[in-house]
């Protein structure tokens, strides 16, 4: 589906539309800078310098965003009023306009060199048709806590649990990764008119289950309560902090000690 709409939750200021390969590079900013910001989980459990992080990430990243654009069910809420803050921004429709080399730019300032008028994006790929797990192992590695996090969630979700659903089927389980809504742009409902559009048109795609890490208490109150009939198993759940890894003396020990942030996988059967 190409044509672009604006689902009846959103202010018709906004549009949605499918992401395509001309929308990478600000899909990749906004994903890794969400990362260094305030509303994320990230800086808590990966301490140093979120800058050059965000930086690294947004190359390793490449892969992983491809993937999901051109699996064909990844969606960006567009601002048709947007301003743009730079002129040069203007003639290709949008620009990034991070400076490498500079260190010291905040997340905010990160955040204002982001000049598209993407605001939010809900990235997704097929469960038959996963990424390539050797080459995600690079954006994953720069975060060593967070991934220590993913993985963790997933080493909680029992064998059976994906029994009986059609995962190996294309068109019918939908992997759900990397929910972002702009800074400047929170709490306006936007991640929450994307999340009802995807629900909606994955159902009409012939999707019978959407799968979806959730970090986020905003992202987990509107998955957890969707309209009938789509009705949601928690598949899995923990907070950061019960984390327990066993350390070089084969001690056990809580490296996240103190970080309350709550992870979950739920499955929306649509
Ligand atoms: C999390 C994030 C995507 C939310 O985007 P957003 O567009 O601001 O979200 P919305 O405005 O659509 O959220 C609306 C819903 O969240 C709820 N909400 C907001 N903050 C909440 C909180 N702290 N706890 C519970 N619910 C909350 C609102 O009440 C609203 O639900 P309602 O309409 O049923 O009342 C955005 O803050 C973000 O990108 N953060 C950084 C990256 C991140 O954490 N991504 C999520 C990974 S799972």
């Amino acid at each position: 589906m190409t044509r672009e709409q604006t689902p009846r939750t959103l202010s018709p200021r906004y549009r949605i539309r499918k992401l395509t390969l001309a929308d990478l590079s600000a899909v990749k900013a906004l994903l890794v800078q969400s990362k260094t910001s305030p509303s994320s989980f990230c800086p808590t459990v990966d301490s140093g310098n979120q800058t050059i992080i965000a930086y690294q990430q947004y190359h390793a990243v490449d892969y992983l965003v491809r993937h999901a654009i051109k699996s064909n069910m990844s969606f960006g809420v567009f601002d048709t009023e947007y301003k743009y803050r730079y002129s040069s921004s203007i003639k290709t429709g949008g620009k990034l306009h991070w400076d490498e080399n500079d260190i010291r730019a905040s997340s905010k300032q990160l955040l204002h060199q982001i000049d598209f008028p993407l605001v939010s994006i809900a990235l997704s790929h097929d469960a038959a048709n996963p990424p390539d797990e050797d080459k995600v192992q690079w954006y994953l590695d720069i975060r060593p806590g967070y991934k220590q996090a993913c993985a963790h969630l997933e080493s909680l979700i029992p064998a059976s649990a994906r029994d009986g659903y059609r995962y190996a089927l294309l068109g019918k389980v939908l992997m759900r990764k990397g929910s972002v809504t702009r800074g400047d742009y929170e709490g306006r409902g936007i991640m929450k008119g994307l999340a009802l559009w995807l629900v909606w048109e994955s159902k009409r795609c012939g999707y019978e289950v959407i799968e979806i890490p959730v970090s986020s208490a905003a992202v987990r109150r509107v998955w957890e309560n969707l309209p009938p009939p789509c009705k949601v198993d928690v598949m899995a759940e923990y907070v950061i902090e019960d984390l327990e890894v066993c350390d070089e003396r084969g001690k056990m020990e809580r490296p996240f000690e103190g970080i309350q942030t709550e992870i979950c996988q739920l499955r929306i059967n649509l």
